[in-house]
């Protein structure tokens, strides 16, 4: 097999106006990467001005969401084609704040997936357990089960990464152990369709706890909320990721 790719994808969720756009281009100018791919998924409606501030960089944009369909009657909605069209090479499906708001199930992010694939985009599929699933022992059988609905038939290492994000970690300060983020992503390899399939952590990575969160065996890479945000952060999390 061909190993998996190491990427670092910053995911701004709700946050980002057009002056913010310099932190992409110090990114791309101050931290470039020479091991991993780097991802910036900014809200819809940066998503062309990013990738016009960042062309000749390596940095890729990315959505944050499509439509499981390619046109249609489907108020404030977009596509995977249109995302491709603005600039996009990825975009990220069934995060746990879509599951949560607006109701996505594993069945819906896998169509979104073959969207996604149809429309030339790679999907950054997110999987994760609620704290209540972890305290009851549930969290292998939680992520396998997602993991194996939420993928397409479609998905390959050539269009499909595996973003771990443990609910309860997003946007706390709080982290698994080592060893529990190690026994997901064991788990997770073992049963990828195509173990070249990148596999991230995701869930308050920042520039503190990146490097030792990398050097777990079957970590590809993080999926980054709030340090993405800053150059500087991010720029310190794939410099570890470098590293790595
Ligand atoms: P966080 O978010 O890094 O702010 O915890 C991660 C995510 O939701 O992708």
């Amino acid at each position: 097999m061909t190993a998996p790719r190491k990427l670092a994808v910053g995911n701004w969720k709700m946050n980002g106006l057009r002056a913010d756009l310099h932190e992409a281009r110090k990114l791309a100018a101050e931290f470039p990467s020479p091991s991993a791919d780097i991802v910036l998924c900014p809200p819809a409606t940066l998503i062309g001005a990013m990738a016009a501030a960042l062309v000749g960089s390596s940095v890729r944009v990315g959505g944050q969401d499509c439509h499981f369909n390619s046109s249609g009657a489907h108020t404030g909605d977009i596509s995977a084609g249109m995302l491709a069209d603005a600039g996009a090479y990825h975009v990220i499906l069934g995060h746990s704040e879509r599951r949560a708001d607006h109701g996505e199930a594993s069945v819906m992010v896998a169509q979104k997936a073959r969207a996604a694939h149809a429309a030339g985009l790679t999907a950054i599929i997110c999987i994760g357990e609620t704290e209540a699933e972890r305290d009851s022992g549930q969290t292998l059988d939680v992520v396998l089960d997602q993991m194996k609905h939420s993928m397409p038939d479609s998905a390959s290492a050539a269009n499909t990464v595996i973003a771990y994000e443990p609910v309860w970690a997003i946007g706390t300060g709080r982290t698994p152990t080592l060893d529990q983020v190690a026994q997901v992503h064991d788990a997770l390899r073992a049963n990828l369709p195509d173990a070249g399939i990148s596999l991230l952590y995701g869930g308050s990575v920042k520039p503190a706890n990146a490097a030792e969160i990398f050097a777990i065996k079957n970590v590809d890479g993080a999926l980054v909320g709030g340090a993405s945000l800053k150059a500087d952060d991010f720029g310190a999390i794939v410099a570890a990721l470098d590293r790595a």
